[in-house]
C-alpha cells in the first residue's frame, strides 16, 4: 500500500473498500448501484480523507523538534481544517491525518519531504463518514523508550497494524481529552 495519498481516490472501487474498512458493514450496496449508493451517502458533504502512514524519525528523542512540527501543525491544520493524532517513539513516527482531499495531498507531499524524517511508508488512506480526531488539530503521545516493549506488544506488528494502531491513538485521545 505504497501509493500516494490521492491516487486511486476516484476509483469506486476503493471508495467502496474504505467505507467498509470504516465501520459501514450494515449499508448495503450491490455493484450495480454502488454509484448511486456513493452519491446519495456524501451529496452535499465534503468528503473527509484520511491517511495513516509511518516514518523513521532523523531527529533526537526526545527534541524540541516535536514541539516545533506541533506548533506549525497547530497552524497549518486549523487554517486547512486538518485533524489528526501524531505517535512518536524513540525511532518512528505515526501519523493519523484527516480532511479535505486537497488540503490533505498537499500536507502529505510537504510531510513526505521533510527532513526530521525519512522511510515514509503508507499504511492505510481512505474515505470517512466522520472524522475520529475532530478535537484535534494535532494530538501527540510520545512513547518512551521503557514502554517500548508494552507498547508493539500490544500493537502486534504485521495483518492489521494500521487499524490497531488507530484505534492506539483514538484511546490516547480518549485519555487526554478526559483530563
Ligand atoms: C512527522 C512529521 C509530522 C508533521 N505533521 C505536520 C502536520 O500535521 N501539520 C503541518 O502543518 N505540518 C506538519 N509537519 C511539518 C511539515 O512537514 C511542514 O514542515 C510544514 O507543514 C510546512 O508548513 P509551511 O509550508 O506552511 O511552512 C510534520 C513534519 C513531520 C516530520
Amino acid at each position: 500500500m505504497n501509493e500516494g495519498a490521492s491516487g486511486e481516490r476516484s476509483d469506486l472501487k476503493h471508495l467502496e473498500s474504505s467505507f467498509l474498512a470504516n465501520g459501514l458493514r450494515g449499508i448495503k450496496a450491490s455493484n450495480c448501484c454502488l454509484e448511486s449508493w456513493l452519491n446519495r451517502t456524501i451529496k452535499g458533504r465534503v468528503m473527509i480523507f484520511f491517511v495513516l502512514y509511518q516514518s523513521d524519525a532523523t531527529t533526537d528523542f526526545p527534541s524540541d523538534v516535536d514541539h516545533k512540527i506541533l506548533e506549525t501543525a497547530y497552524h497549518r491544520n486549523r487554517a486547512d481544517q486538518i485533524t489528526g493524532y501524531l505517535v512518536r517513539t524513540p525511532n518512528k513516527y505515526y501519523q493519523y491525518l484527516e480532511g479535505p482531499s486537497a488540503k490533505l495531498d498537499a500536507l502529505v507531499q510537504d510531510i513526505k519531504s521533510d527532513p526530521r524524517h525519512n522511510d515514509f511508508e503508507l499504511l492505510q488512506d481512505g474515505v470517512l463518514a466522520q472524522r475520529r480526531f475532530s478535537s484535534w488539530a494535532m494530538g501527540y503521545h510520545l512513547v518512551s523508550e521503557k514502554d517500548l516493549d508494552e507498547f508493539y506488544g500490544w500493537l502486534h506488528e504485521g495483518e492489521g497494524f494500521g487499524d490497531v494502531m488507530i484505534a492506539y491513538m483514538e484511546q490516547m485521545a480518549r485519555r487526554r481529552k478526559g483530563n
